[in-house]
């Protein structure tokens, strides 16, 4: 992958996406687009994965058939909002290794703040790739990435639903190495470190807590 940022404006997703802003949505469909579209960004995310072959016998004949080559990849959350993200995307690679990233925003600072962290072993040999709904101001984003490359993850992609521009660019300046696949950009953040339009506070959005 070598564009910094992939948006995939593809119209299921954005139809999708458009559903979720709504606030009027409710948690149980919210999780089930969330899911719906994580698959649809998945595909992406890994479009350039390496194959190679394995020989196969079909009802008919044997064969040389592609399939995905090298370690299993990483998926990582970056708790909580991460896991509406994580749980699409692992249905549809079943094998991965799954691991977590437990950061909250302190609400006066919007700093990241780390309570947890379990990760694959041989997260040098494996494509790792974040999930977190949100790129905000990229604060938890850009530490999370920190903390992965320091447990050696060096082949790291991050999938996120919405991003802000101040986000992508604080991401860029930190891991300009880490290619980022999102379904938009919107307009900015406000204030409270929100992303505007988005969609509210997508781990509440999700869960049912406010
Ligand atoms: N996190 C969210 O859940 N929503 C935002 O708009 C920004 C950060």
């Amino acid at each position: 992958m070598t564009e910094h940022l992939t948006v995939v404006s593809h119209p299921l997703v954005l139809h999708k996406l458009s559903l979720m802003r709504e606030e009027s949505t409710s948690t149980a469909v919210f999780r089930q687009l969330l899911r719906e579209i994580s698959q649809l960004l998945a595909y992406e995310v890994t479009r350039e994965l390496d194959m190679t072959t394995k020989r196969i016998k079909t009802p008919i004949q044997e064969m040389d058939a592609p399939v995905l080559a090298g370690k299993k990849l990483a998926l990582i959350s970056i708790l909580r909002a991460g896991n509406g993200l994580l749980d699409g995307v692992h249905d549809l690679i079943p094998s991965a290794r799954v691991g977590f990233v437990g950061l909250y925003r302190d609400e006066e600072t919007l700093q990241p703040v780390q309570y947890y962290f379990k990760v694959p072993t041989e997260l040098d040999q494996r494509l790792v790739i974040a999930v977190d709904p949100m790129l905000a101001t990229g604060n938890s984003s850009v530490a999370a990435i920190d903390l992965l490359k320091e447990a050696g993850a060096k082949n790291i992609r991050f999938l996120c639903l919405l991003a802000a521009p101040e986000g992508v660019a604080r991401m860029k300046e930190a891991h300009p190495d880490v290619p980022i696949v999102t379904a938009a950009v919107d307009e900015k953040l406000n204030d409270l470190g929100y992303i505007v339009p988005g969609l509210g506070d997508a781990g509440d959005r999700m869960f049912g807590t406010k």
